[in-house]
């Protein structure tokens, strides 16, 4: 059984969303499993333990995993710090490449249409390129890919949310997110063969 890391940040739910919805295409594919793991806001009040949702990621589970996808609300067109602050925290798996040739997906949320998925996507490559990771993309072979209004990108699944965040994920988002999630496991088995 391959292990898929699916590690998240969210603040409002619309990542945690869509990871869930990577998680369920990983599912999809016999002999992958999801494992959902995410990282403690910046705030000095937080727990050292969630209180609701899946448990804190630990470096371990990167050791562990077969492959990750990475979510992360766009901050100002990048990664979200509590995020970003984790992967500053992953020095010593990269000196010992420890996730060097493991494949890996991103995915994001934004409020505004044009409010830089792209631009957050690639950041969030940007450490998984130096810890040698193989990125993988949303190919438009995907039919959603070509009639999509909302989010969904080849540099990963995207959503937009509104300026409220009160839309939902649309038809076209939910699959291009588990297609990501299928494609991610897909090729971890096909790599660990
Ligand atoms: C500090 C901050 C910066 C943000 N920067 C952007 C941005 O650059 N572009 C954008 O469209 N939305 C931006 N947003 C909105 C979030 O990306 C959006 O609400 C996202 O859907 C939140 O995901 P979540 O519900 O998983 O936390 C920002 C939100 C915050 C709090």
């Amino acid at each position: 059984m391959a292990d898929l890391l699916v590690l998240y940040y969210s603040a409002g739910g619309s990542v945690r969303r869509m990871a869930e919805l990577v998680a369920e295409g990983i599912e999809r594919v016999p002999g992958a499993a999801a494992c959902l793991r995410t990282v403690p806001s910046m705030s000095s009040h937080e727990k050292s333990v969630p209180s609701g949702g899946p448990p804190y990621c630990e470096l371990g589970d990167l050791e562990e995993c077969a492959g990750l996808a990475l979510g992360s609300p766009t901050r100002f067109g990048n990664m979200a710090a509590p995020l970003k602050a984790f992967w500053d925290g992953t020095g010593l798996l990269w000196q010992r490449g420890t996730l060097a040739g493991k494949p890996a997906c991103v995915f994001t949320s934004t409020s505004t249409m044009h409010g830089g998925q792209e631009t957050t996507l690639v950041s969030m490559m940007l450490p998984l390129l130096h810890h040698g990771m193989l990125i993988v993309g949303l190919p438009y072979t995907h039919a959603e890919m070509n009639t999509t209004r909302t989010g969904g990108t080849p540099y990963g699944a995207s959503h937009f949310a509104g300026i409220g965040d009160d839309q939902p994920i649309s038809d076209a988002e939910r699959a291009l997110c588990v297609a990501q999630g299928k494609r991610l496991a897909e090729i971890a088995l096909k790599l660990a063969r």
